[in-house]
C-alpha cells in the first residue's frame, strides 16, 4: 500500500506540478482532490512546457491513471479545453476519470466572483476570478450542481430552475448586473455533460481499489497551506482545503490509507493576491528574485510578490499537514545571491514568537527575525546528487530541514523533469 500526498507549504506556486510530474514516473495513479482551475501547475518535460489547471500533472505518462475527485470544483469549459489542448500536444486522456460528485463551476459563479471582487475595491481578496469561491459557497449551501446532474436531463432541469432563479435575482438586486437565460445555460451545460460522460466515474471506488490493490497513488495538492480556508491567512485564502487532510475528504479515502505526506517548499516565498506576507521583499533583491525566477502567475499572469523563506510558515505547514518529507524547489533561482536570509521566528510586540499569530491583523504586525547564510554563487542546475551541490547550498537545505524538523525528500534545481536531485526511493 502506498499513498503519498503532496501539498504546497506556502501560498501556492511552490512547484507542485514539477514535483508531481517527477514522482509520477513511479506512480500508477495521480489524484486531484480540491481546488479548481484557480490552480496553474507547470510541467516541463523534454523541453516542452505544459500548463495544467484541472488535469493531474501525471497525465504526461501514458500509463498513469488520472483522477479528478469529488472535492474539486470543475469548470467544464476549462476541462474540455484542457483535454483538447493535451490531444493537440499528442497526450492521450483516455485514462482521466472525473467524479460524478464533483461540483460544477457555473457561469453565474464566475460572474459573481468578479462582481464581488470589484465591489470590495481596495479590500479585495485578489481571487483568480474563476468562480471558485461562489462554487464552494453553493456546495456548502447545498444548492450546487454536480457533474452527475449534467448527465440527467430531468434532474439538471429541476436543480438549475431553482438555483438560476435565485442567482438571477441576486445578480440583479445586489449587483445591478445581467442574469442568465435558462435555456442557454441548460442547453450548453447538457452539451458539456455529454462530452464529459465518457470520463465520469465513482472515483472514490477507483482510488481505494488502487490503494488496496497495492498500486502507488499520488495525491496532487493545489494551492498551499497558507491558502487553506481553516489553516491559512483567512480571509485571504481560497475556499477549499489544500492541507493533507483535504485529500482524504476530497478523494473519499480514509486517513489510515495514507502512508506519506510531502510538503513542497519553494526555496524562497511567493504570493499572488492580497493579504499579509511578513518576509516580503519590496527592494531590489525581491526584484532580482522575481526576474530570475520569472515569478508571474500561471493562471492570471499577475506578478507574484516575493520574499525570503519563512520557517514559521513552514513549521505551521509541517504541523497541520503532518509532513514526512520536504521537496525543496527552485533552489537554482538563488544561484546568484551572495547572501540568503531565512526567517527563523517573529518578533511580535517585543516578544519572540515561533508560531503564527491567530489573526492576519497580528500577522501584519510581526517582524521577521532573520538569520543569514552564505550564497553559493554558482549554477546548480546540472546537479543530480546531494553531493554535487556546493557546500553553502547543502548548508541552506540542511538548515531548512533543521528549522522545520522534517527530513528532505528531494530537491529541484530547474524546471525540467531531469533537473532534480534525488537520492532514495520516494514512495
Ligand atoms: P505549482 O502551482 O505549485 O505547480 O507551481 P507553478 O507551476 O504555478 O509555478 C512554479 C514555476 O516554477 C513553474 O514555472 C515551474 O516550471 C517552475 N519550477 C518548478 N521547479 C523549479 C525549479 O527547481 N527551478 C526553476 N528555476 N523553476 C522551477
Ligand atoms: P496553485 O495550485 C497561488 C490565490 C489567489 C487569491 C486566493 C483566492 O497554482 O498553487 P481563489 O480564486 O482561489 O478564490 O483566490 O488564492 N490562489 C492561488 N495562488 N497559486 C494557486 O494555485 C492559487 N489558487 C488560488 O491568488 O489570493
Ligand atoms: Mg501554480
Amino acid at each position: 500500500m502506498s499513498a503519498l500526498i503532496v501539498v504546497g507549504t506556502q501560498w501556492g506556486d511552490e512547484g507542485k506540478g514539477k514535483v508531481i510530474d517527477f514522482l509520477s514516473e513511479q506512480a500508477d495513479m495521480v489524484v486531484r482532490h480540491q481546488g479548481g482551475n484557480n490552480a496553474g501547475h507547470t510541467v516541463v518535460a523534454n523541453g516542452k512546457e505544459f500548463k495544467l489547471h484541472l488535469i493531474p500533472s501525471g497525465v504526461l505518462y501514458p500509463n498513469t491513471e488520472c483522477v479528478i475527485a469529488n472535492g474539486v470544483v470543475v469548470d467544464p469549459v476549462v476541462l474540455l479545453k484542457e483535454i483538447e489542448y493535451l490531444h493537440g500536444q499528442g497526450v492521450r486522456t483516455s485514462r482521466v476519470r472525473i467524479s460524478s460528485q464533483a461540483h460544477v463551476i457555473m457561469p453565474y459563479h464566475i460572474r459573481l466572483d468578479g462582481l464581488s471582487e470589484d465591489r470590495l475595491g481596495s479590500q479585495k481578496l485578489g481571487t483568480t476570478r474563476r468562480g471558485i469561491g461562489p462554487a464552494y459557497m453553493d456546495k456548502a449551501a447545498r444548492v450546487g450542481i454536480r457533474i452527475g446532474d449534467l448527465l440527467d436531463r430531468e434532474r439538471f432541469k429541476e436543480r438549475l430552475t431553482r438555483v438560476l432563479e435565485e442567482k438571477n435575482r441576486l445578480l440583479a438586486r445586489a449587483y445591478d448586473a445581467d442574469g442568465f437565460g435558462f435555456e442557454d445555460v441548460y442547453g450548453q451545460y447538457l452539451g458539456y455533460g455529454e462530452l464529459m460522460a465518457p470520463y465520469v466515474a465513482n472515483t472514490s471506488v477507483l482510488v481505494n481499489a488502487a490503494i488496496d490493490g497495492g498500486k502507488k497513488v499520488l495525491f496532487e495538492g493545489a494551492q498551499g497551506t497558507m491558502l487553506d480556508i481553516d489553516h491559512g491567512t483567512y480571509p485571504f485564502v481560497t475556499s477549499s482545503h489544500p492541507v493533507a487532510g483535504g485529500a482524504c475528504i476530497g478523494a473519499g479515502v480514509g486517513p489510515t490509507k495514507i502512508t506519506q505526506v510531502y510538503g513542497v517548499v519553494k526555496a524562497y516565498t511567493s504570493r499572488v493576491g492580497d493579504g499579509p506576507f511578513p518576509t516580503e521583499l519590496a527592494d531590489t533583491v525581491g526584484e532580482k528574485i522575481r526576474e530570475q525566477g520569472h515569478e508571474y502567475g500561471t493562471t492570471t499572469g499577475r506578478p507574484r510578490r516575493v520574499g525570503w523563506l519563512d520557517a514559521v510558515v513552514l513549521r505551521h505547514a509541517a504541523r497541520v499537514n503532518g509532513l514526512t518529507g520536504l521537496a525543496v524547489t527552485r533552489l537554482d533561482v538563488l544561484d546568484a545571491l551572495s547572501e540568503i536570509q531565512i526567517a527563523k521566528a517573529y518578533r511580535y510586540h517585543g516578544q519572540e514568537i515561533n508560531e503564527l499569530p491567530d489573526s492576519i491583523e497580528d500577522l501584519a504586525e510581526v517582524e521577521p527575525i532573520y538569520e543569514t547564510l552564505p550564497g553559493w554563487q554558482t549554477p546548480i542546475g546540472e546537479c543530480r546528487r546531494l553531493e554535487d551541490l556546493p557546500t553553502p547550498a547543502r548548508r541552506y537545505l540542511d538548515r531548512i530541514s533543521d528549522l522545520v524538523q522534517v527530513p528532505l525528500a528531494l530537491v529541484s534545481v530547474g524546471r525540467e523533469r531531469t533537473n532534480t536531485v534525488s537520492w532514495a526511493p520516494l514512495f
